[in-house]
């Protein structure tokens, strides 16, 4: 498997070199986990959280915390779109491939109240003509690749997937990113992986799975059983950020890698962050890092009251010094 994870793959005449991808996560994806996974390899792409197309015309990159990015990462980062209008999504696109990313990806898949209410994400699946129309006008304004990242639907049928995913193909998309779950279902239920192969089957660009891949079992059985180009791994890559290098060059963590990973961490959110967004981001962050360990919920319980990240440091040390017992797989309840 590592092999196939490893082999380069071309979207649109541009080579990724490897087919493991970081899925875009608002909140949890930003410039300093990035550069943390970054530390350890073993990816193809990574993904940005979703960023307004309104205000990413006009946004400034060295004062938000989720349109920001190193120069460094900018040959395999992938900023994520979310919108409505076709006009300003591709107003939005144009200054993406003009800052120099690899691609951009739209974002169909996100069914989180606030956004399905603007009707952006995977409110966009009940208008296929709107998808359409906004794939074709993104399509007109950039060359560089364009990503679908979509789910089922509303509804459990896979053959609205198909009947999407050849949309956004013919409207000029390069890869879609399939999550196979109905829109209200959040992550409750295990998505349906069967769904994959419907929609790999059913066009000709690349196809990347996601959804509940938490460790190499999953990732063959993932690939194996849909025969899909790739996989996008989202909660599993805040919880251990070297799993891209485990699952690609057999990368293992020893007792040093999980103290050493979270004050470095630390670090990172202090070097990209100003201090109230810092604390606020790494309290989000600590919380699926927390799941790493059998008594986790204390750690993140003590993580929580810091004011500063001075303290975070202080609990991270008191916490994780000796080491507490790694769970054999992450908690799930800690991972949203
Ligand atoms: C906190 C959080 C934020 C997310 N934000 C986004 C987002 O901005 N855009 C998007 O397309 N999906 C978003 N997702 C969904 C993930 O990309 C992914 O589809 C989902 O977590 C399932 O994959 P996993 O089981 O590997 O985590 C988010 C998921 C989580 C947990």
């Amino acid at each position: 498997m590592s092999e196939f994870l490893q082999k380069s793959i071309v979207i649109s005449g541009k080579k990724v070199h490897g087919r493991l991808f970081l899925a875009p996560m608002a909140g949890l994806g930003h410039i300093a986990l990035r550069e943390m996974i970054s530390e350890y390899g073993g990816f193809g792409l990574l993904f940005s959280g979703m960023c307004s197309a309104k205000t990413i015309v006009h946004e400034n990159r060295f004062k938000s915390s989720v349109f920001s990015w190193r120069d460094q990462e900018l040959s395999s980062l992938v900023c994520q779109l979310f919108g409505n209008s076709p006009e300003i999504m591709a107003e939005a696109a144009k200054r993406i491939e003009n800052e120099g990313f690899f691609g951009i990806d739209l974002n169909f898949g996100c069914s989180v109240m606030p956004i399905c209410k603007q009707n952006c994400g995977a409110a966009l699946l009940k208008d296929l003509s709107l998808c359409r129309k906004i794939v074709t006008s993104v399509r007109k304004a950039v060359s560089v690749p364009i990503f679908i990242k979509f789910r089922t639907g509303w509804e459990d049928n896979p053959h609205m997937a198909v009947k999407a995913a050849k949309i956004f193909e013919n409207a000029g998309a390069d890869a879609l990113v399939f999550h196979p779950r109905v829109a209200p279902d959040r992550r409750t239920r295990p998505p349906k992986w069967e769904y994959i192969k419907m929609v790999k089957d059913a066009v000709l660009i690349p196809v990347f799975g996601n959804g509940n891949v938490m460790d190499k079992k999953d990732c063959k059985k993932m690939i194996n059983t849909t025969g899909c180009d790739g996989v996008s791994l989202g909660r599993i890559a805040v919880v251990k950020p070297w799993i891209f290098a485990s699952l690609t060059n057999n990368f293992v963590p020893d007792t040093g890698t999980y103290l050493n990973c979270f004050i470095n961490m630390a670090n990172l959110f202090e070097k990209h962050f100003e201090s109230v967004i810092c604390v606020k981001l790494f309290k989000k962050f600590a919380r699926y890092f927390a799941a790493n360990f059998c008594f986790g919920h204390s750690l993140y319980t003590g993580i929580t009251r810091a004011d500063n990240i001075a303290d975070i440091k202080n609990n991270i040390s008191n916490h994780l010094v000796p080491l507490p017992e790694i769970a054999l797989t992450p908690n799930m309840n800690m991972l949203m």
